[in-house]
């Protein structure tokens, strides 16, 4: 089987990689950049465990062939802390107990990431609906929910802080 070049940029970091180009973009992440935060569940689009963005879009990585990542941008959980600072998500998902396991929680998180990033106030039912491809064995769902309600209130007032100018001092 002919192998193929590839050039993808992984959490800001660009790659140039040789696959065979039947190898699915999960394999890229965990065996070729050791990226092993996004799991494999069922290997066939039905879990959403392996949930990562792809140019800003949410993927099933295990549905992505090497040729279809060729250019593009991927953001997976390892990418999601800021420098020394968890991301709200991530941190309402502590606060909340949002997993048990957490075979989910990558998937989960990068489902939510990708819902806020254009609705940066959804509703509960627009919550369910943006997270229904990532299934969890264990939580029930309420604490998963809770938490993006939560982060989407903090990512909310930092948008705001950082919009608004500061006011001059007055002494
Ligand atoms: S491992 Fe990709 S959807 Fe289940
Ligand atoms: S926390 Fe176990 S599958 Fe979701």
């Amino acid at each position: 089987m002919e192998i193929l070049s590839i050039a993808v940029k992984v959490n800001g970091q660009s790659h140039r990689l040789q696959t065979f180009p039947n190898r699915r973009l999960l394999d890229i992440l965990r065996e070729d950049l050791f990226l092993t935060g996004t799991k494999e569940g069922c290997g066939i689009g039905e879990c959403g465990a392996c949930t990562v963005l792809l140019d800003g879009e949410a993927v099933n990585a295990c549905l992505i062939l090497a040729p279809q990542a060729d250019g593009k941008e991927i953001l997976t959980i390892e990418g999601l802390a800021g420098e020394g600072s968890l991301h709200p998500l991530q941190k309402a998902f502590i606060d909340h107990f949002a997993f048990q396991c957490g075979f989910c929680t990558p998937g989960m998180l990068m489902a939510a990431k990708a819902l806020l990033d254009v609705n940066p106030s959804p509703s509960r039912e627009e919550i369910r609906q943006g997270l229904a491809g990532v299934l969890c064995r264990c939580t029930g769902y309420t604490q998963i929910f809770e938490a993006v309600e939560d982060a989407a209130r903090v990512l909310s007032k930092i948008a705001s802080a950082s919009s608004t100018p500061r006011k001059e001092e007055s002494r």
